[in-house]
C-alpha cells in the first residue's frame, strides 16, 4: 500500500532509534522506498551499516561529504521523498527544528524540503512536558507538521509517563494515511470522540461509559481515505488513532473550545458521548466529607456542540454527522433528533445494556438521512466506520 511511495527517514540520537531498524523493514515490506539519514549521535545508538544494510541503501550522515554531494546534494536528497519522517524525533531535534537551525545534515535537509514532514517524538517524560518542549511542538503543529505519538509507558531511563516513541506499525499506519491517495485526500474533517469529564472538584467528576471506541475507529477510517483528520478527543479507553492531529480535552466545555478552533472543516463527525450537564459551581478544593451532611450538586446545562455546529450560519462544516444513543424507540427518537439538531446524518444505535454496544466491540446502527432510514447489520465497530468513512467520501466527492 506503500507502492512507489519514497520515504526520507531521518534518524536522530536517541535510545529508540533501534526501533527504526523495525520500521525500515515495515516500511520497505508495504513497497516504500527508504532513503536513511542519521544524525552525529543516531549513530552512537545503532550503525549505519544496520541502517543502511536493511534500507538497501546508503545511509547519509554528514553534510559536508563530498562524494555526497558530488553524488547527490542535499538540496535534492531533501526533494526526493514523499513524506520526511523524523524518528526518533529527540528535545533537541524538536528545538532546532521549531528554530529553523541547519547544523548538520539531518537539520540542514530539514530547512530545504518541499514536502510534507512528520515527527514521532521520543524522550524521557520529564524533557517531553518541559514548556520548552511543549512550545516548540505547537510551532510544529502550527508548521504543517504531522506528529506521532509518543506513547505513555515503561521507558528506557525507568521512568514512567508519555515519551516513548510510538511503534514501528503505528509510525507506517500514520504514514499510510498521510500518503494514502484515497478519495478523502487533502480534505480536512473533524471527529470528536469519548465521554466528557465534567469536574465536581479537584479529584472527583461526572462522567459516562463511552469508550471512544467508535470515534476512534471513525477517525482511524477518515485517515485512511486520505482525510487530513482533526480528532477532538475526551478521556476514553482506547488510545487515538495514528495519523491524526489529537486534541485532547476533559469537559465539554472544552471540547466546544477545541472544535470551534478546529474549523473551519468539509465535514464534522460527533461520535463524542458529551455530558448534558455540568456541575454548576465546581469547588476549587476538595468538598469534604461532613458528617449527618449530604452535598447538593446543582447542575447548569452544557452547550450542545453538534446542535450548535449544525445551526453555524457561517462556516458551517459541508456535511455534519451526529450520533443517537437511544435505548428506547430508536428510529423516532433519533428521526426527531437529526431535525432538532439540524445535523444532516444521524448514525442511531441502541445503547440498552443488553445489547453490549457501549463498551463492546460491535454496534448496530440506523443511517438517517433527509432521505430516509437505512438499517446496517450488526458489525464490528471497524467496519461501521469503514462504511461511514466510504459514505462521507461519496457526500464529499
Ligand atoms: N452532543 C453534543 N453536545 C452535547 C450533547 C450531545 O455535541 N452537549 C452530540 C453527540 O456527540 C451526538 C449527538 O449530539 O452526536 C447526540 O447525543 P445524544 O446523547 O444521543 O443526545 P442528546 O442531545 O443528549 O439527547 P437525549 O439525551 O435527549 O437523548
Amino acid at each position: 500500500m506503500l507502492a512507489g511511495k519514497r520515504i526520507l527517514l531521518i534518524i536522530g540520537g536517541g535510545i529508540a532509534a533501534y526501533k527504526c531498524l523495525d520500521l525500515i523493514r515495515r516500511l520497505k515490506e508495504r513497497g516504500a522506498a527508504v532513503t536513511p539519514v542519521m544524525t552525529r549521535a543516531a549513530a552512537q545508538f545503532v550503525t549505519p551499516l544496520s541502517v543502511a544494510a536493511l534500507a538497501g541503501e546508503k545511509a547519509y550522515t554528514d553534510l559536508f561529504d563530498l562524494t555526497d554531494e558530488a553524488e547527490m546534494g542535499h538540496i535534492q536528497l531533501s526533494r526526493v521523498a514523499d513524506l520526511v519522517v523524523v524518528a526518533p524525533a529527540t528535545a533537541d531535534l524538536m528545538a532546532k527544528m521549531a528554530g529553523g537551525h541547519a547544523d548538520d545534515l539531518a537539520t540542514t535537509l530539514l530547512m530545504a524540503t518541499d514536502t510534507p514532514v512528520m515527527i514521532v517524538p521520543s524522550m524521557n517524560v520529564r524533557m517531553w512536558e518541559r514548556a520548552s518542549t511543549q512550545r516548540n511542538l505547537v510551532t510544529l503543529k502550527s508548521d504543517g507538521m504531522h506528529v506521532v505519538g509518543p506513547n505513555e509507558g515503561d521507558m528506557a531511563c525507568g521512568e514512567f509517563g508519555p515519551g516513548r516513541m510510538a511503534e514501528p506499525l503505528e509510525i507506517v499506519e500514520a504514514v499510510s494515511g498521510v500518503l494514502a491517495d484515497g478519495p478523502l485526500k487533502d480534505k480536512r474533517v473533524l471527529v470528536t470522540s469519548g465521554p466528557t469529564h465534567e469536574p465536581i472538584d479537584p479529584v472527583r467528576y461526572i462522567a459516562n461509559r463511552s469508550s471512544g471506541a467508535q470515534g476512534t475507529a471513525i477517525a482511524a477510517a477518515l485517515a485512511a481515505l486520505g482525510a487530513d483528520v482533526v480528532f477532538v478527543t475526551g478521556p476514553a479507553d482506547v488510545p487515538p488513532p495514528a495519523g491524526v492531529e489529537v486534541v485532547a480535552v476533559e469537559s465539554a466545555a472544552e471540547m466546544l473550545a477545541a472544535v470551534e478552533a478546529a474549523l473551519p472543516v468539509e465535514a464534522g463527525v460527533f461520535a463524542a458521548a458529551v455530558a448534558d450537564w455540568r456541575v454548576k459551581r465546581e469547588s476549587g478544593s476538595k468538598i469534604k466529607k461532613v458528617k449527618g451532611e449530604l452535598p447538593t450538586l446543582e447542575f447548569a446545562e452544557n452547550p450542545d456542540i453538534l446542535a450548535q455546529v449544525s445551526q453555524m450560519k457561517q462556516g458551517r462544516p459541508g456535511l455534519v454527522v451526529g450520533f443517537a444513543a437511544e435505548t428506547d424507540d430508536i428510529i423516532d427518537n433519533a428521526t426527531a433528533k437529526r431535525k432538532r439538531k439540524g445535523c444532516d446524518w444521524i448514525v442511531a444505535n441502541d445503547v440498552s445494556p443488553e445489547t453490549g454496544i457501549m463498551g463492546g466491540s460491535e454496534n448496530a446502527v440506523h443511517l438517517i438521512t433527509r432521505d430516509g432510514v437505512e438499517d446496517w447489520p450488526r458489525m464490528s465497530k471497524d467496519q461501521v466506520a469503514r462504511k461511514l468513512a466510504e459514505r462521507i467520501a461519496k457526500a464529499l466527492a
